[in-house]
Formats: C-alpha cells, structure tokens, sequence
C-alpha cells in the first residue's frame, strides 16, 4: 500500500496519486485507487462520478464486502474505490473505535486479497486516518512544493511519523516546480543534493496536469509525450523500486 500524504493543501497529492495508479494499471499489477478524501477529486479525474457509497461506514466497519464499492474507471485495469461525503466525518468516527489502526487493517487485508497495489489519496493534514494509515502503509509518499514553508511542513510530517515510531518509509518529491523562479531552484537543487528524504524525481508545473480536472484521464493517458508525464513516469520508477515491484 502507498499512502500519499502531504500536511498542506494543493501540493498535488491527488494528480500523483492518479497517475501513478494509471502507470500501475499498465504494467499489469490489479490496483485499486483508494480516494479517503471527501473532495472525491481522485475518483473525478479517472473519470467516475462520486455517489454516496457509504464510505467510511464501510471503513470503519472494516466490513468484509468492501472491495465490491471498487468501480471500473476510464482507464484500462485500473479500479477506485470511490470517496463521498460521508468522509467528512470519518477522523471522528475513527476515534470512537477502541482500535482504529485494528479496523483499518481489516478493511486493508480485505482489499490486499483482491489487489497486488492499493494507493491511497488522503486529505491534507495529520489527521485520525492518517495517524493510523502510517502504521499500515508501504510507504509514505509526499509531495513538496520548493519553498520554505512546505520544507517546513514536510518536517512536521516527518517528525509525526518518527513519534509513532512506525517503520513506514518516507519519500518525498518536489512538486509543482517552476524552474524560471530562482528561489525554487536553489532550494530544490540543494535539498535534492543533500537530503535523502527527496527522490530524483521531480514533477514540474504543467498545464497538463491541470487539465485533468476537465479531462477526467490521468495526464499519462491523456498526454503521454508531454513532460509532465514522462516526469511521473520516472516517479513510478523510483516508487515501484521502494515497494519491491520490480
Ligand atoms: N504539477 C502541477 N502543475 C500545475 N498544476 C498542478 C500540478 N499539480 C497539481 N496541480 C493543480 O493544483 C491543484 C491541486 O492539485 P491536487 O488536487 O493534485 O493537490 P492535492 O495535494 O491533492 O490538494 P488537496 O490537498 O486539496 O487534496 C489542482 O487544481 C491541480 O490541477
Ligand atoms: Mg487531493
């Protein structure tokens, strides 16, 4: 399980998240797109119509027919298990269980039957769901916009996951870079250089991500030459290395 995971908002979770589930679809590996945010905005970009599914019921019942609330996306072999609205309320009602991370590993192991790769797209913040998918999750993978104060927050973040001392690795990539912004450069060719958190690959600012909002097809589908995509493909990479895909 991949888990993308970011303390701030709009860093591109979501675009990540999407794509690198298209790019698992095509190699061949079952994988199911996990949409845990209730903004529904993984399961709109495959090209699904968020309806309500009863989400976190589902979830936090660890009920044992969750993956038939898996749907078919626009794109070939790839599922989403879709977010609605009742996500909103899913931290508190996670709290409530004596045994969160318990639950939640039910529902996963119910998932991990049908799936080989489950990817899971999280709303920003260190919330319930979060504290407990860090104790079940692969790996970590966190999108970092290039200026100080997301460098800050990806501190924070890492800080959390060390308090729990879970073993979950971390990744994190630069995002949204824009190479004309000097100050964006800098920082991003010397924490590349020096810390180890960072993977090579870095996702620059592209139109063509932003599309996909219209598009409803991750970019690698929809625009598989632009440079975007052969960034996110490169992404994939470095990914499937850390959790022994290839
Ligand atoms: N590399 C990029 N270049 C240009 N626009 C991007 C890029 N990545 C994401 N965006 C745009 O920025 C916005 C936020 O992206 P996305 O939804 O992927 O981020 P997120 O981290 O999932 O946000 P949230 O925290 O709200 O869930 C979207 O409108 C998306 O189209
Ligand atoms: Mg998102």
């Amino acid at each position: 399980m991949l888990a993308l995971a970011s303390m701030k908002g709009g860093v591109g979770k979501t675009s990540t998240s999407v794509n690198l589930a298209a790019l698992a679809a095509g190699t061949g590996l079952r994988t199911l797109l996990w949409d845990l945010d209730p903004q529904a905005g993984a399961t709109w970009r495959v090209g699904v119509d968020p309806e309500p599914v009863n989400a976190a019921r589902t979830v936090v019942r660890g009920r044992r027919d969750v993956a038939r609330l898996a749907r078919h996306t626009r794109v070939p072999g790839l599922a989403v298990l879709p977010a609605d609205d009742t996500l909103r309320s899913i931290d508190i009602a996670m709290s409530e269980k004596r045994h969160p991370a318990r639950v939640l590993s039910k529902t996963i192991d119910r998932l991990a039957d049908a799936y080989d790769l489950v990817i899971v797209d999280t709303p920003p913040g260190l919330t319930v769901v979060m504290e407990n998918l860090i104790e079940l999750a692969d790996l970590l993978l966190v999108p970092v916009e290039p200026t100080p104060l997301a460098l800050r927050t990806l501190g924070q973040l890492q800080h959390f996951v060390g308090e729990r001392s879970t073993n979950v690795p971390v990744a994190a990539f630069f995002s949204l870079l824009d190479e004309r912004k000097v100050a964006q450069r800098h920082l991003h060719a010397e924490y590349r250089a020096t810390d180890p958190v960072f993977l090579t690959t870095s996702i620059p600012h592209s139109t063509a991500i932003e599309r996909m909002g219209a598009e409803r097809l991750p970019t690698v589908v929809t625009s598989p030459s632009a440079l975007a995509s052969r960034r996110y493909r490169a992404l994939w990479g470095e990914v499937a290395e850390r959790l022994d895909l290839v």
